[in-house]
């Protein structure tokens, strides 16, 4: 028997749905004029989100864990992408902001009932929503106290290290950030077995849950390796904030270095 939450949430199986191999509706065509705009909030998830997600926490962020300089060079590379403001817009800004909005969407259409429906597939699918809603609301301000107020860290790289610091020594900042942390890879983590089993990707009961298995993993290694950047910034002394400082500081750090 198939119960079907909403016309756009994941259909899903009742009698097979126990453990999280099932469950999940391939995306097909004739679901309705949303179809085409369910495939691309699913792409969506995984590429550029997902894609960004992964660079933002395992490639660039944990520069942190080696130093100041380290970051400060990282954050510099970023800062002089060629048309940087139109890749962060068309390429990290508008693709989350139509993710979420319509993720926000389905989640007001759909039913996450998980008394009616009391196993896993369920409550991962209610995980699902709340981790993206957290996610949403961390982004948001993050965005907002990195990118546009404050320290402009495009125009001096080298205040970043203090600039975060300046937020992560503070508890109940540093709190939400781990919030966002767990919630946002979470999320992504397991969007990726989502999307697989959306896509047809991984088919088959076995492969889908041995694919949970390694998606689950994922999520400990991006938690992990975000939860050791926050301890490096949070280890270390706090570093300048102001332009000017930083930069004096930061280059007669570079320079001592390399007079070694
Ligand atoms: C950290 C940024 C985010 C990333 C990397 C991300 C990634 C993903 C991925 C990979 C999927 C699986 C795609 C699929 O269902 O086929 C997904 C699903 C979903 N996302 Fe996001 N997402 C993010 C933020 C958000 C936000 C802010 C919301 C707002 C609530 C949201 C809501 C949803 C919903 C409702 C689904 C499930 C769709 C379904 O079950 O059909 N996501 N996301």
């Amino acid at each position: 028997m198939a119960s079907v939450a909403s016309s756009s949430a994941p259909v899903v199986t009742k009698g097979v749905a126990k453990g999280a191999g099932h469950g999940v509706a391939p995306l097909r065509a004739g679901q309705g004029t949303s179809f085409l705009l369910r495939r691309l909030h699913s792409l969506s998830g995984i590429v550029p989100v997902g894609a960004f997600l992964f660079e933002h926490i395992l490639i660039s962020n944990s520069t942190a864990i080696t130093g100041p300089d380290a970051y400060a060079r990282q954050v510099s590379f970023l800062a002089n992408l060629p048309l940087v403001f139109f890749l962060e817009l068309f390429g990290i800004w508008l693709p989350i902001l139509f993710h979420a909005l319509y993720g926000f969407y389905i989640w007001y259409r759909g039913d996450g009932n998980t008394i009616e429906y009391p196993w896993s597939g369920n409550w991962m699918y209610t995980a699902q929503r709340w981790t993206g809603g957290i996610a949403f609301a961390y982004i948001v301000w993050h965005t907002w106290t990195m990118r546009f107020t404050g320290v402009d860290l495009h125009a001096y790289p080298n205040a970043s290290f203090g600039k975060v610091q300046a937020e992560v020594f503070q508890t109940p900042l540093f709190l939400f950030y781990v919030a966002g942390l767990i919630a946002a890879s979470w999320h992504f983590a397991y969007g990726i077995w989502l999307f697989s089993a959306k896509w047809g990707i991984v088919s088959g009961e076995k492969a889908r849950k041995r694919f949970l298995v390694v998606c689950l993993a994922f999520f400990f290694v991006l938690t992990g390796a975000g939860l050791a950047s926050l301890t490096s910034f949070r280890s270390r002394p706090q570093q300048p904030t102001e332009p000017g400082t930083a930069a004096t500081q930061s280059t007669q750090a570079t320079t001592n270095t390399e007079g070694r």
